[in-house]
């Protein structure tokens, strides 16, 4: 979950490393630092902190030289402390390396190192990397003593790291189920944790694949896998440009990929869902996995298989292996809009016997290689840690998927005036945001939706939130409905209103302050606050549901003075079980 990236040609390294962790911030903000080769000495920075202030603080960008590493991390061993930031060296500061995973064995390979002498300052499972380097490159060639020393590693990893002793100036890079992408230039070479990093100096990619080791050298890059022996890996174009991961203006990522939606919603609804929609044609059993937002897409979507006669459920991808037992005749979906969820893909995993189908906005992940078919979102990076665009395009191509692109004509429309709607939810985010609870409920194919809702609100406000079919108050929630909580009802004129409008008058009556998402006069007359929906077909109400609750969730987090590209504790690529 941490940003890695790596550089070696002839700009400055210590700019391109600066900008590049900027992209990368979103996978992991605790702590930054970059390490630069410069006239065979390593000028090391790092502190605790975001990058912007940082790189500031301690001038990252004065030091000079044109190879470097840099990384930008989420704490798992070891405190968030300078010393815990990356990059890791050795003693004599002769190999430096950044991390990005769990090393599982380091306790016996530090005690290992510790015995031969070998001395160790931060707590961190990633420091015994430069070590253990040093200690394999006293017998053999550098090359071969990274070689050694990855596969001595157990867990998980993305590492990038080089040497002031290498006679020949080269980057040194491995993978194991993080994420790990080489970005190929003109007499330059990148690396990094994800695309968006890269994509001011390039549009040609080579993902690393499980096990690779590669090496970079400025005029190019080698490939080999676990064994040693040299591999080819396909190279990719990317149609992103560098627009799609900056600003443009808003004031912050998750607004701008809010607003995003308009104009990607055309790309999404173009995706190619063909070859899944004839695998699922042949399968009666269809398990969904997924996590976080990704979940809740796959909750609607088993909703809308099972509407089709499939036997079908979505299961928390973590949970998967302790409560399925996938065979031949089980077709998965795995949703992920990153591709690299770890626990997506060890569910993916554990599913071996069963073909699989993936929906994800990342071309070249890890996902994409190990399923049998492929949807993309087709809607440029997210960038904000709450995902917002990526979910609307996860229920798009849904849709297309079951129901066929005619029936959606009228969703690019829709989402332009749901988005209209952004100064009237400010208002009711004034009333939000000094609450400690909040409660979304809903009923039927609404539900995922207010699931959706309530994370994004959680995640971004820190205000307390659960969601619930609206049948379920009054088997405990209803306890905690007191005056004034909050209480998000999802509420269009579909089939769901007439027991829905009872489970809202009953919050009510205990003085609860009703959000009514509604085109329905009772359910407005009993509101405290409306966020009026349009008469559509009732098919597209969870498109236009989700719109005013992405805009309320983010209005309250900046009311609250909380920065919504970077809640606390959380990152985007979520790349440890
Ligand atoms: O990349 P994925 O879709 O697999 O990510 C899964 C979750 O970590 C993710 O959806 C998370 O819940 C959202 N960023 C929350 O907004």
């Amino acid at each position: 979950m941490c940003g890695i990236i790596g550089y070696i040609g002839s700009r400055k390294a210590s700019e391109v490393l600066t900008e590049g962790l900027k992209r990368l911030e979103y996978r992991g903000y605790d702590s930054v630092g970059i390490a630069v080769l410069n006239d065979k000495k390593l000028e090391i920075r790092k502190d605790v902190g975001m990058i912007e202030d940082v790189s500031t603080t301690l001038q990252f960008t004065n030091i000079e030289g044109n190879i470097g590493i840099g990384h930008s991390r989420w704490a798992t061993h070891g405190v968030v402390c300078k010393e815990n930031a990356h990059p890791h060296f050795n003693t004599r500061k002769t190999i430096v390396a950044v991390h990005n995973g769990v090393i599982e064995n380091f306790t016996k390979l530090k005690n290992d190192l510790i015995e031969k002498g070998h001395e160790f300052t931060t707590d961190t499972d990633s420091e015994l990397i430069p070590h253990l380097v040093e200690e394999n490159a006293k017998s053999q060639s550098l090359l071969k003593a990274f070689m050694k020393s990855v596969r001595q590693l157990e867990g998980s990893y993305a590492i990038v790291a080089l040497s002031t002793e290498d006679k020949e100036e080269r980057i040194f890079l491995a993978r194991k189920n993080s994420p790990l992408v080489i970005g190929v230039g003109k007499g330059e070479m990148f690396c990094a944790s994800d695309i968006p990093a890269m994509l001011k100096y390039t549009k040609t990619f080579v993902p690393l694949q499980e096990g690779d080791l590669a090496v970079l050298t400025k005029h190019g890059y080698k490939v080999y896998s676990v064994d040693g022996s040299e591999t080819t890996r396909k190279q990719i174009t990317v149609d992103w440009n560098i627009e799609m991961a900056q600003k443009c203006g808003y004031p912050h990522f998750m607004l701008k990929e809010i607003f995003d939606q308009k104009h990607f919603i055309n790309e999404s609804l173009a995706a190619d869902v063909d070859s899944a929609k004839s695998i699922i044609d042949e399968y009666e059993k269809i398990d969904i996995i997924a996590c976080g937002t990704s979940y809740h897409a796959g909750l609607l979507l088993s909703y809308l298989l099972s509407e089709k006669g499939k036997i079908s459920q979505a299961f928390i991808a973590s949970d998967y292996p302790f409560i399925a037992k996938p065979n031949e005749k089980t077709l998965i979906i795995a949703i992920s809009q990153s591709g690299e969820t770890a626990d997506v893909l060890q569910a993916l995993r554990y599913a071996e016997k069963s073909r699989k189908i993936a929906i994800t906005n990342t071309v070249g992940s890890t996902i994409t290689r190990i399923s049998d078919s492929i949807i993309y979102l087709n809607t440029g990076p997210e960038v904000g840690v709450a995902a917002t665009k990526t979910f609307t395009a996860q229920l798009a191509v849904i849709y297309k998927l079951i129901y066929g692109k005619k029936k959606l004509a009228e969703l690019p429309k829709l989402i332009e005036l749901m988005l209209k709607l952004e100064n009237q939810i400010k208002k009711i985010a004034v009333k939000l945001a000094g609450k400690e609870h909040a409660f979304f409920i809903a009923r039927g194919k609404n539900v995922p939706i207010a699931y959706e809702g309530s994370l994004k609100f959680k995640e971004i406000t820190y205000i307390h939130s659960e969601a619930y079919p609206g049948g379920e108050l009054k088997h405990g929630t209803l306890s905690l409905i007191t005056d004034g909580v909050p209480l998000i009802a999802l509420a269009p004129k579909d089939d769901t209103i007439p027991k829905l409008f009872g489970n809202i008058k009953e919050a009510k009556a205990r003085g609860a302050m009703i959000v009514g998402l509604t085109n329905d006069e009772d359910v407005k007359k009993e509101s405290n606050f409306v966020i009026e929906l349009p008469e559509i077909d009732p098919i597209l109400y969870p498109f236009a549901l989700i719109i005013p609750l992405q805009l309320l969730a983010y209005h309250v987090s900046v009311l609250k003075g909380i920065n919504p590209d970077r809640p606390r504790n959380l990152a985007k690529s979520v790349t440890v079980e």
